[in-house]
């Protein structure tokens, strides 16, 4: 798939398919479990991981903490290895982002969210048996709400939030399990794990 609908990230990727030929350098489809009751909605593509590798979160810093705990979850079974081809299954889980195309300096613009929302609200639609969706940070969170057409003053974003949206899905926030956050101890294993024991009650 190629997209143009956003000029800065398209440029980018034709940078990138010079500097580093072998990598995916293009638009990164959802990965996951058509059944999924749970959709996790992350940032954008890393430049080096999910836009080397194709797959959402894969050999980006954020994977090594996002695949073991959907393992130790049950969401996932197999092994993740930082590749695509490590047979890692997600289990009722859908994984995507709010932005599909690898953004300069990891930062997306209001209108490359905007530009690729449509996406994100065919995913949701995809998904008949969706009951929750995960909110990887303050993008994802607002780029949800844009999806469903609810306002975003209605919810605010905090970690550890749920909400019970109109339509009957459930929005689960958490902070970003980016490197920054890790490092810097806005988000620990722990309070990661927290919201997954939450999803947990909310699905079974
Ligand atoms: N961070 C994200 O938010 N998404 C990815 O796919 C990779 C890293």
């Amino acid at each position: 798939m190629t997209c143009t609908k956003c000029s800065r990230l398209a440029a980018f990727i034709e940078e990138n398919k010079k500097k580093y030929p072998s990598f995916f350098n293009a638009p990164v489809p959802s990965f996951g479990d058509n059944d999924a009751q749970l959709l996790i909605v992350g940032l954008a593509p890393g430049l080096k991981g999910a836009n080397q590798t194709g797959r959402p979160f894969t050999k980006d810093y954020a994977g090594d903490l996002l695949y073991p705990t959907l393992i130790k979850f049950g969401w996932a079974t197999g092994q993740y290895k930082a590749d695509p081809n490590d047979g890692l299954q997600l289990k009722k889980v859908m994984i995507t982002n709010a932005v599909r195309c690898v953004p300069p300096q990891n930062k997306v613009t209001p209108e490359e969210i905007r530009n690729c929302n449509l996406l994100l609200q065919e995913q949701i639609k995809a998904l008949p048996h969706l009951k929750i969706i995960m909110a990887l940070g303050t993008v994802a969170h607002s780029a949800i709400l844009m999806a469903l057409g609810y306002r975003k003053s209605a919810y605010k974003f905090a970690h550890g939030s749920v909400y019970t949206l109109p339509n009957g899905l459930t929005l689960i926030d958490s902070y970003h399990c980016s490197r920054y956050n890790t490092n810097t101890g806005v988000l620990t294993q722990k309070m990661f794990e927290n919201i997954f024991q939450k999803i947990k009650e909310h699905t079974h």
